[in-house]
């Protein structure tokens, strides 16, 4: 078996640790010849790098490990790269979400002016990312994650329209079936799911079990009985819980379809300002809570020398899909994933150049979705609006379009008054300085 070499970009991330023991487990399925850690901040890597020389040390002693913030030690030589970049890190998500809360606005990592906001400063350095990598790798995977996924797959399918390798993959309709699978006592790779929408903006329409049985009544039926919870939900913070909870509420509303949780925000913008806290947001808590915690569980065990906890640091569905994604390419299995993906033709009334989020078959010549059909009315409204908001941002950052930037806010459904927009794009130009391109 041709064993593989990995990159993670972002190896100071939060996730890292928990991707790390991901590869661990898989060591039979998928084994790693070469590992290495790239980030650009080496103190905070450094963190993480001697939490894995302990980790394999003990668990994989076979697989060259390393850590680096040298392009060339990283990226020469590399099949696959998994990528979990923060441009700016966790205190620029802390003001792209208290900026717009203190102009009564939702302030929100990934959606809404927030989502703007880190978009402008994601796309630089992705484009970076993947002049680095295909310079030096011209065939490595790039499976990105990197947030906001949306607009960052916009952005990178418009600057490299034939680049295949290119895979933006979300989490979230994974958690989301790992807690359906828990309702229903069943595990989620049993699920062959039919979704549809953009990132952070899509439903499940159909979720068939073995024999073929939509499980969608029995779920909508249950979650509008009972409400709805993450599969993990002990570890998870307060704002998860009640996001989760939502799910009941848009199921009253809109009983379609099961929703992806991120379209609390657009269903609901006046409901959720009240109840966001702009003094304390969910950077906040994810500062106090899972990057403390995960740092100094790293620091822990690197003092220590030894691994007594595989499960330690945040091993959720995030890893097992990134490391699965990897896997159905290398052994061309074809599974399905839910991925983010030109459309082309998927739906049929939406336009071709839509990146939409939809299930496909992976394998070794990467993505092909499932045609989905027509899409009604209502949601074929929802997403042209929310695209036209991810098109227009994207071309603000290679227009240098400060117009075409109002525009993308104006119609953004957290924001829709065009004075608020400017009032909002204009705080934010000024808040993140050159991390943004000059806008005219
Ligand atoms: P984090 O700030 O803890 O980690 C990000 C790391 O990236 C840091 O160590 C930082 O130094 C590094 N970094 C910043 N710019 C870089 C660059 N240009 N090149 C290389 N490294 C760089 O953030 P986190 O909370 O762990 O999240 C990491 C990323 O993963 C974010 O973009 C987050 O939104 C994303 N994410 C996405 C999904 C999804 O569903 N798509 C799920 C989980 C996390
Ligand atoms: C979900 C989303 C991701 C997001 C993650 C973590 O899994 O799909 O895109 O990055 O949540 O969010 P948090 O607020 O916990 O950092
Ligand atoms: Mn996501």
């Amino acid at each position: 078996m041709k064993k593989v070499n990995v990159v993670i970009v972002g190896g100071g991330s939060t996730w890292t640790p928990g991707l790390l023991g991901c590869l661990v487990k898989f060591k039979e399925q998928f084994p790693v010849e070469n590992l290495t850690l790239y980030d650009i901040d080496e103190q905070r890597q450094e963190h993480v790098g001697k939490f894995g020389e302990v980790l394999f040390r003990e668990t994989y002693p076979e697989l060259n490990f390393k850590y680096t913030i040298d392009k060339d030690e990283a990226f020469n030589n590399v099949d696959f790269v998994f990528c979990q970049m923060r441009t700016g890190g966790l205190k620029m998500r802390e003001k792209d979400e208290k900026i717009p809360l203190n102009l009564g606005l939702i302030g929100q990592e990934t959606c809404g002016p927030g989502g703007f906001s880190y978009g402008m400063r994601s796309i630089r350095d992705m484009i970076e990312l993947v002049e680095d990598v295909r310079s030096r790798s011209k065939d490595a995977w790039i499976l990105n994650y990197t947030n906001p996924a949306a607009i960052v797959a916009v952005a990178l399918n418009m600057k490299y329209p034939d680049d295949k390798r290119i895979i933006n993959i979300c989490d979230q309709p994974v958690n989301l079936m790992k807690a359906y699978g828990k309702i229903l006592n069943m595990d989620y790779h049993d699920f062959e799911p039919k979704y549809f929408g953009l990132n952070h903006f899509g439903w499940f329409t159909k979720l068939y079990d073995k024999n073929g049985e939509d499980l969608i009544p029995k779920l909508r039926k249950i979650i509008l009985e009972k409400g709805f919870a993450p599969e993990d939900a002990e570890q998870r913070d307060a704002s998860w819980l009640e996001t989760y909870g939502m799910v009941k509420n848009m199921l009253e509303d809109f009983p379609d379809y099961l929703p992806n949780t991120y379209l609390q925000y657009y269903l609901y913008p006046y409901y959720k300002l009240s109840k966001l806290n702009p003094d304390y947001t969910r950077a906040n808590e994810v500062m106090d809570g899972r990057e403390k915690r995960v740092f100094e569980e790293c620091d822990r065990i690197a003092k220590q020398g030894s691994i007594d906890n595989l499960d330690m640091v945040h091993n959720d569905a995030h890893a097992d899909m990134i490391v699965e994604l990897a896997m159905s390419i290398h052994f061309n299995q074809r599974k399905t994933f839910i991925t983010i993906q030109q459309n082309n033709g998927a739906i049929n009334n939406l336009s071709d150049d839509v990146m939409v989020e939809l299930a496909s078959v992976v394998g070794a010549n990467g993505c092909e979705q499932f045609h989905f059909g027509n899409i009604e009315t209502f949601y074929k409204g929802m997403i042209e609006n929310q695209y036209a908001f991810e098109k227009l941002t994207a071309e603000a950052y290679f227009e240098n379009s400060y117009q075409k930037a109002l525009q993308a806010l104006t119609l953004n459904r957290m924001v829709n008054s065009a004075k608020k927009a400017r009032e909002v794009l204009d705080a934010l130009i000024e808040m993140n300085g050159s991390y943004f391109p000059e806008l005219k």
